[in-house]
């Protein structure tokens, strides 16, 4: 469903992704993990056309994305929910979900299926963004990009600086998401019993570099101690 080949990226003339690759099937969860710095936000905002890219190939769809702006990325399915959250502090809930509508084109109001999945925003509806835990805020970020109704959803570190029963929380709506509807995930994790819980397969970065992927079963101790714990 989504694939990048030969992607080199970086921030003025320092180099920060090299030949990167990445698959996603369409149907899977994919992890996408990495230490601190190794370029994982980097990867997913190439994706999502915020980073420009040096060369290299960007697929979604059966379709190269170079060229299609951000909103139109949106647009074509992909939904994505930024590391940090980034919801709008002054904005109610409504307000923030609306945005998510916005972004389809088509649709005119926010799926009920967002409030079925996170009954707490329905309950905050005319909260102010801002006035919410970080943990509501999360689940806020991910009802926006559900909002949406994309046949991606990208999300980058979600259970980041989160208590763990809304981890929980999040690790069992993701698990419904991608096992019960088919939804294909992106996800970029730092947990690694949480990626082991929700993915079905993964991807290792190190430097900028994808070093290992495959299915779950296939992360071995030992990659998990030459390129994940520090
Ligand atoms: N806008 C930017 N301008 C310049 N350098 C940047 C920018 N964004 C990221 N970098 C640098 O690119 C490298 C990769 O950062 P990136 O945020 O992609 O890593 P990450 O794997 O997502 O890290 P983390 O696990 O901390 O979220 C880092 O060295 C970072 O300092
Ligand atoms: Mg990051």
């Amino acid at each position: 469903m989504l694939s990048v080949a030969g992607l080199n990226q970086g921030y003025a003339g320092s180099q920060i992704l090299w030949n990167m690759t990445l698959d996603v099937p369409e149907g899977s969860c994919t992890c996408v993990m990495g230490r601190n710095g190794v370029g994982k936000t980097t990867l997913l905002r190439s994706i999502m056309g915020a980073a420009k890219i040096w060369n290299g190939k960007i697929t979604f769809a059966g379709k190269e994305l170079a060229g299609t702006p951000p909103e139109g990325r949106a647009r074509s399915g992909i939904g994505y929910v930024p590391q940090g959250r980034e919801i709008f502090p002054q904005l109610t809930v409504g307000e923030n979900l609306e945005l998510g509508v916005v972004a389809n084109g088509k649709r005119t109001k926010v799926p009920a299926r967002v409030f079925e999945l996170f009954p707490v925003l329905k309950s905050m509806l005319h909260r102010r963004g801002g006035d919410l835990s970080g943990g509501q805020q999360q689940q806020l970020a991910i009802g926006r990009a559900l909002a949406l109704e994309p046949k991606l959803l990208i999300l980058d570190e979600p259970t980041e600086g989160i208590q763990p029963n809304i981890v929980s929380e999040i690790g069992d709506i993701l698990v419904r998401l991608n096992r019960d509807e088919g939804l294909t995930l992106l996800l970029v994790e730092q947990k690694l019993a949480f990626a082991r819980r929700v993915a079905s397969r993964f991807c290792i970065m190190d430097r900028g570099r994808s070093v290992a992927a495959g299915v779950m079963s296939e992360l071995t101790d030992d990659l998990v101690s030459r390129h994940l714990t520090v």
